[in-house]
């Protein structure tokens, strides 16, 4: 894993940026995953900042979404559909033919669920997926205890997702107990990985993630198996890091080709 640390939200989202635009730009037909929360919003305010100064174009790109709450369609406030509409999809000049998200609100969840691993298959697989993490050390939704090995599928939030996630509901009552979301093995198949951790409250699952064993009780320790992880924090994400000061060693000590790999 690579192991970036800065100073704020704000140079993280820069820096992420950076790495998004050279993907896109490097390729004919790039292929981003995305992911909402709160973390990206910021990296996405970035993207649409460069796509409106004329430096990045993301027409030839498509796009995968991480995750979906089910039963909330793409005109609910809340949905994951909304979301990218509101941070990326609108601002920026995406084919929206070629924007996808898993489908919480298919009628057969189940078949939807293998057509969406079908058309991500058919894209040619994930450039870069961009990710952020939960405070539990989820991924995408795959919450602790999940299958290393799962696929796009149907799960249900830990109560302390539904906790973390009440603030944009309002009420933890009114929070979809099923989603649907990538598997950890459709994430790991991803040529570039890319997560964004920010804010004290990550710290440990950040920690866990980077520094404890590969385990089910952090699916984000999944990326470790990975070959090729960037993940980006900012100081108050990599607090607890044993290892911070070779974090910066290794950044420092790059050769030139290896600068923002
Ligand atoms: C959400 C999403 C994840 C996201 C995580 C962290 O529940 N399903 O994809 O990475 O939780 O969200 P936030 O950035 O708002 O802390």
């Amino acid at each position: 894993m690579e192991i970036l640390i800065r100073e704020s939200p704000e140079t993280c989202a820069a820096l992420a940026a950076q790495i998004v635009a050279r993907t896109v730009t490097s390729l004919a037909r790039p292929v981003l995953g995305l992911a909402t929360g709160g973390t990206p919003q910021l990296l996405y305010r970035e993207l649409v900042a460069l796509h409106e100064r004329g430096e990045l174009s993301f027409r030839s790109t498509t796009t995968f979404n991480l995750d979906e709450y089910v039963g909330l369609g793409p005109s609910d406030a809340n949905s994951y559909h909304r979301y990218m509409q509101t941070h990326l999809f609108d601002h920026v000049d995406l084919d929206r033919e070629q924007t996808f998200l898993p489908p919480g609100s298919a009628p057969d969840l189940r078949q939807a669920c293998r057509e969406y691993e079908e058309l991500i298959a058919e894209a040619g697989g994930i450039d870069l997926q961009i990710l952020g993490i939960g405070a539990n050390g989820h991924i995408g939704f795959n919450e602790p205890t999940c299958s290393l090995g799962s696929r796009t599928w149907v799960k249900i939030l830990s109560e302390q997702t539904i906790r973390d996630n009440a603030r944009y509901f309002g009420d933890e009552s009114e929070v979809p107990r099923h989603v649907v979301t990538m598997g950890i093995a459709t994430i790991l198949e991803a040529r570039h990985c890319l997560l964004l951790a920010t804010g004290p409250k990550k710290a440990d699952a950040v920690q866990r993630m980077i520094e404890g064993p590969v385990s089910a009780m952090c699916p984000a320790s999944a990326l470790q198996m990975h070959p090729r992880v960037t993940v980006v924090l900012d100081e108050e994400a990599a607090f607890l890091l044993t290892f911070k000061e070779h974090y910066r060693w290794v950044e420092r000590h790059k050769l030139d080709w290896q600068q923002l790999e």
